[in-house]
């Protein structure tokens, strides 16, 4: 039987830690502020955006939210990011992907100041992090490393697999891992005999957009389980990448959906908005 990881209690934990601080940086005289931006109706996205604010009020934060119709042209997104990149309140600007097929992705996310890439999502960050000099780490792979780490689970000499490539999720969640010493390898949709690969693992880490796509006999008698998953069933009902309960029996530990992984992202988003806030006062002293 797998121990449950509660990623709701241990996001509560982390996010107490980042109030405690956010009150004593308030004290020195700075307001962690976070512009989140989101372009067209979306409606996954907007209950996102909305979660991201309410947690931004929650822990102390200004917040800023930018609806913005579906039809806003890439130069006034652009104008938008250059305004807020030199707003002295703003410490963080996060835009909510996906954007309309009509945007460049790409140019938005270099637009941002990477001081304030509280996604690390500028092509700057993705370098720091390959490097291990980062200010910042991307939420959801963060958010995952976090639930390891509270877990006790050691990473080091472990083999790790994930199943997804995204620049998001999949690539540095790798990198993460690698970090932290585990052996890793990444699978996708061209993989060979995939779930030979998935039953090699003692730490198996899922992003890869289909419902219960892993199943109990695709993972080994002990794994590490975490799904980064949030699809919806074939009754409509919220569920991860992994079938919960054929691997329950079998995974030492194991993410449920919702309340695994997905509080944890949200809190990874206000601790690199303090940190861009504490980054912030250190360059004005310089
Ligand atoms: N869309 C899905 N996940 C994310 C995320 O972590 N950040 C942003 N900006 N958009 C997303």
């Amino acid at each position: 039987m797998a121990k449950i990881i509660d990623g709701k209690y241990i996001a509560q934990q982390v996010r107490c830690e980042i109030k405690a601080e956010t009150q004593a940086l308030i004290a020195a005289g700075i307001r962690p502020g976070l512009a989140v931006i989101i372009v067209g109706e979306d409606s996954a996205s907007k209950v996102y955006v909305r979660n991201k604010i309410k947690a931004c009020a929650e822990v102390g934060f200004h917040s800023e939210n930018y609806e913005l119709p579906a039809e806003t042209e890439q130069e006034e997104l652009l104008s938008l990011i250059k305004k807020l990149n030199a707003d002295p309140a703003i410490h963080g600007i996060l835009v909510q992907l996906p954007l309309p097929r009509h945007l460049d992705e790409n140019k938005v996310i270099a637009a941002i100041d990477p001081k304030k890439d509280v996604d690390a999502f500028h092509i700057q960050n993705v370098g720091k992090i390959m490097l291990g000099q980062y200010d910042f780490l991307p939420c959801t792979p963060a958010g995952v490393m976090k639930l390891l780490e509270y877990s006790g689970i050691d990473v080091a000499g472990k083999d790790c697999v994930v199943v997804g490539r995204s620049n998001i999720v999949g690539k540095p969640q790798a990198m993460l891992l690698l970090h932290a010493n585990g052996t890793v390898q990444i699978c996708h949709s061209k993989t060979k005999n995939l779930a030979e690969k998935t039953a090699s693992a003692d730490i198996l880490i899922v992003a890869i957009g289909k419902a219960k796509f892993i199943t109990g006999d695709m993972i080994k008698e002990g794994a590490v389980v975490i799904d980064v998953g949030m699809d919806r069933d074939e009754n409509g009902k919220l569920c991860g990448d992994v079938d919960f309960d054929s691997c329950f029996d079998k995974a030492s530990y194991l993410t449920p959906v919702p309340g695994g992984v997905g509080p944890m992202t949200i809190t990874m988003l206000l601790r690199n908005t303090l940190s861009a806030a504490k980054l912030s006062m250190k360059q004005d002293i310089k």
